[in-house]
C-alpha cells in the first residue's frame, strides 16, 4: 500500500476540495471545547523564562530593534516568534508611557493566545465565527476563492484559525464554510479580560442530520397534497390543459396516480419527486415542486419506480432516450472504436473486472490514446483556459458538473457564449490537429435542484452542442447507466475509472499545482455510503456516492484539486460496454487526512435527463 502516486490522487481523487459545513449546524467539538478553558494570561512565558531583565529593559520599557532582540533570545526561532509578537503588539512604535508598557507586556506575554487591540497578534486556535459558522481553510479556495492575500506567503494563515491579516478594526475573522457568507468576525479572547465563550447551539449528532422530518417516502408517489407552485416559484399548469396533455401524450404514467387539477404529482416515478408542467417564455417545460424526499437506497428502485422499470438482462439493446431530441449514439455507446470494436482490451481494464471479484490497487497512469473517447474538455473562450472535464453521451449532448457552470461564491455563472467544448483530445495543452474537434454550445441546462448553497447536491448539467459531432476513433459516446448496470455494478469495492487533465484555474485549493501533459486515468473503488457519510461533516445525499481508498490504505498529502465534471466509468462484463456511473463532483482533502472523492449518482439523475432532453415530447420507455 501507499503506492498510489500522489500527484494523480491530487488531480483525480480530490477533485475539488469542498469543506463546507452545514450552515445551520454548529459543532462544538473537543478542540473547540477545550478553548473554553484557555486562560487569558499564561503565567510563565517569555518574561520569566528568558533573561527577563534584559527583555523587560530593552524591549518593553524601551524600543528594541531586531538585533537587540536576537541578543536577548540567542536562538533564531525564539527571536522570530518574539519578533512576530513584538511587531503585532506594536512594540517598535508604541509610546512608552505607563499604561502602554503594561499593555505591551500583556500582549507579548500572551504570545497570541489572546488578542490585543485589533487582534493582529492573535495566534490562537478558534475557528468559529460570531454567528457560529466554521471557518474555511486558508489554503483552500472552497467555498470562497481567496484573492485578497497570497496565503502561502503569510505563515500566520494556517489551518482555519481566525486571524486578522488585513488589520480589520473589528478584530480576527475568517472566510466561512457557508457558501452564502464570504467572511465574518470571530469572537476571540481579549488579553486581560475574562473570557466568556460565545454561546453556540448544542452539538449535532452525526446521524441526526440524516433524520428528516416531513419527508415524502417512495419518491412522493403517494403525495396527495395541494401544492401547485414549483421550487422556482412557477405556477403549475393544469394536467388537463392542452399544453400539458400534449406533453403527456404517449408517456406511460402510473394509472393509480390521480392527476388533480394543477397539483404537484409524480405520475412517472421521478426520483426527484412530485413535479408539474409550467410555462417558461412561452414554452412548456417541467419543474419540480419543493417537497423533501426521504432517503431511498438503491435496493428500493423496484418499488420506487412503481415496478415499471423493466430489467433487460438479455435481448436486443433498447434505447432510453428519444433519438429525435437526444441525437444518435445511444445504441453504439460505450464500445470504443480502438478497443472493443476491434476486440482489443486496454492495458488496465482487467483491473476493473478483477475488482468485481476481489480487489487490488493500481496506480494512476497516462491514459492510452483513444481509451476514453467520450472524454471532453470544457474550455473557456476568453481568456482561454481549461475549466472542467465533461463527457460525450450522444452526438448532440455533453454531461458535466453543475458547479463547472454555476458557482455564485466564485461569481461563476457561465452562459453558452463563454464556453467551448473540445473533443477527441489526449494531449492537454497542444492543439491536436486532425483528431481534435472544437464545438460551440447553444444550450446549458443546470439541474433545477442543484444545491450550491450547501453540499453540491445534484451536481449535474447538460450542454447541447450547436452542431452534432461525427463519431471517430477518438470521439465516441459513453453509455448512461441502466437500472441493470446500477444494480449489478454499484457495489462497495467495485472499481471505476476516472479520467482528467486536472484544471489549473478552477481549483478548490489556493496553492499552485502542476498539470499532466496527457489525459490521466486512475481506478478507484466505490465506498460504502455509511463510510462516505462518516468521513465528512458535509451532508451526503443519495444523489452522491463516494470512491477512493480508505485513509489507512494510503497517504494522501494535502493537495485537493482536480477534474470536476469528468466521468467515473465502469465496464459492464455483461455487454462489454463502458457506462458512466458518476460525475466528478467534489472531494475533501485539503489539509485533512484521507478523504474520498464524491460523485454525482448518474443513475438517479437519468429521469431528469430524459425529461429535459425529451422536452419536446416523444415516447417514454425504459
Ligand atoms: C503561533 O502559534 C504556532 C503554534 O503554536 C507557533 O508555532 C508560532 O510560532 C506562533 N506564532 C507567533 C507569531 O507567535
Ligand atoms: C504566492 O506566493 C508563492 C510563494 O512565493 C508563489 O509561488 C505564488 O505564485 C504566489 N501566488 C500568487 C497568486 O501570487
Ligand atoms: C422556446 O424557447 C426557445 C429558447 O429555448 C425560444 O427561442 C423560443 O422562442 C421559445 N418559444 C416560444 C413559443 O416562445
Ligand atoms: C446566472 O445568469 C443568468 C443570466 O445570464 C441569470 O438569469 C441567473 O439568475 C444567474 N444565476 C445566478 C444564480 O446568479
Amino acid at each position: 500500500m501507499g503506492r498510489i502516486p500522489a500527484t494523480l490522487i491530487f488531480i483525480l481523487l480530490f477533485s475539488s476540495t469542498l469543506q463546507i459545513t452545514l450552515c445551520e449546524n454548529v459543532f462544538l467539538n473537543s478542540k473547540e471545547a477545550s478553548q473554553v478553558f484557555i486562560r487569558a494570561k499564561r503565567a510563565n512565558s517569555f518574561l520569566e523564562e528568558l533573561k527577563p531583565g534584559n527583555l523587560e529593559r530593552e524591549c518593553i520599557e524601551e524600543i528594541c530593534d531586531h538585533e537587540e532582540a536576537r541578543e536577548v533570545f540567542e536562538k533564531p526561532d525564539k527571536t522570530k516568534a518574539f519578533w512576530g509578537s513584538y511587531l503585532a503588539c506594536k512594540g517598535t512604535s508604541l509610546l512608552r508611557v505607563k499604561d502602554n508598557i503594561k499593555t505591551l507586556r500583556g500582549c507579548i506575554d500572551a504570545s497570541g493566545e489572546c488578542s490585543v487591540g485589533n487582534g493582529v497578534n492573535y495566534n490562537g486556535t478558534i475557528f468559529t465565527t460570531s454567528s457560529g459558522k466554521t471557518c474555511q481553510y486558508w489554503s483552500s479556495n472552497f467555498p470562497h476563492r481567496i484573492t485578497e492575500f497570497n496565503t502561502s506567503l503569510d505563515d500566520t494563515l494556517y489551518e482555519n484559525y481566525c486571524r486578522n491579516p488585513d488589520k480589520t478594526p473589528e478584530g480576527p475573522w475568517c472566510f466561512t464554510r457557508d457558501p452564502t457568507v464570504r467572511r465574518e468576525q470571530c469572537i476571540v479572547p481579549k488579553c486581560g479580560e475574562p473570557w466568556v465563550p460565545p454561546k453556540v447551539s448544542a452539538t449535532v449528532d452525526g446521524k441526526a442530520k440524516y433524520t428528516k422530518k416531513d419527508c415524502l417516502a417512495n419518491n412522493g408517489l403517494d403525495y396527495t397534497g395541494d401544492l401547485s407552485v414549483t421550487m422556482n416559484g412557477k405556477k403549475c399548469l393544469p394536467w388537463t390543459s392542452p399544453k400539458a396533455l400534449a406533453l403527456s401524450k404517449g408517456k406511460h404514467f402510473i394509472p393509480e396516480i390521480k392527476l388533480v387539477t394543477n397539483h404537484c404529482r409524480n405520475p412517472d416515478g421521478d426520483m426527484e419527486g412530485p413535479w408539474c408542467y409550467v410555462d417558461q417564455h412561452g414554452n412548456t417545460t417541467v419543474d419540480y415542486c419543493d417537497l423533501e424526499m426521504c432517503d431511498d437506497p438503491i435496493d428500493n428502485y423496484e418499488e420506487a419506480a412503481g415496478g415499471r422499470e423493466r430489467t433487460t438482462l438479455s435481448g436486443p439493446r433498447q434505447s432510453f432516450f428519444s433519438p429525435r431530441s437526444f441525437g444518435s449514439g445511444e445504441l453504439v455507446c460505450g464500445e470504443r472504436p480502438m478497443f472493443e470494436k476491434i476486440s482489443k482490451k486496454d492495458g488496465r481494464e482487467q483491473e476493473l473486472i478483477d475488482s468485481y471479484q476481489g480487489s487490488r490497487i493500481v496506480k494512476g497512469i497516462d491514459a492510452e490514446v483513444a481509451s476514453a473517447p467520450w472524454q471532453v474538455m470544457l474550455y473557456k473562450k476568453s481568456p482561454q483556459e481549461l475549466l472542467c472535464g465533461a463527457s460525450l453521451i450522444s452526438d448532440e449532448w455533453i454531461l458535466t458538473a453543475a458547479h463547472c457552470i454555476l458557482y455564485p461564491p466564485w461569481n461563476k455563472n457561465f452562459t453558452i457564449n463563454d464556453i467551448l467544448v473540445r473533443l477527441g483530445k489526449h494531449n492537454r495543452a497542444k492543439f491536436e490537429k486532425g483528431t481534435e474537434k472544437i464545438v460551440a454550445i447553444d444550450e446549458i441546462i443546470v439541474h433545477p435542484k442543484y444545491n450550491w448553497k450547501e453540499n453540491l447536491n445534484r451536481d449535474i448539467a447538460l450542454l447541447h452542442m450547436r452542431r452534432p459531432i461525427a463519431f471517430t476513433d477518438e470521439i465516441h459516446p459513453v453509455c448512461l447507466p441502466t437500472k441493470q448496470v446500477a444494480k449489478t455494478l454499484m457495489f462497495a469495492g467495485y472499481k471505476g475509472r476516472v479520467t482528467g487533465w486536472g484544471n489549473l484555474y478552477e481549483t478548490w485549493s489556493s496553492s499552485p499545482k502542476s498539470l499532466p501533459t496527457v489525459l490521466q486515468q486512475i481506478h478507484l473503488p466505490i465506498v460504502e455510503q455509511d463510510i462516505c457519510r462518516d468521513s465528512t461533516s458535509i451532508r451526503i445525499t443519495d444523489n452522491m456516492f463516494c470512491a477512493g481508498f480508505k485513509p489507512e490504505e494510503q497517504k494522501t498529502g494535502d493537495a485537493c484539486e482536480g477534474d470536476s465534471g469528468g466521468p467515473f466509468v465502469m465496464k459492464s462484463p455483461d455487454d462489454n460496454r463502458w457506462y458512466q456511473i458518476g460525475i466528478v463532483s467534489w472531494g475533501e482533502g485539503c489539509d485533512r487526512d484521507g478523504k474520498y472523492g464524491f460523485y454525482t449518482h448518474l443513475f438517479r439523475m437519468r429521469r431528469w435527463m430524459k425529461k429535459v432532453i425529451d422536452k419536446t415530447g416523444g415516447d417514454d420507455d425504459d
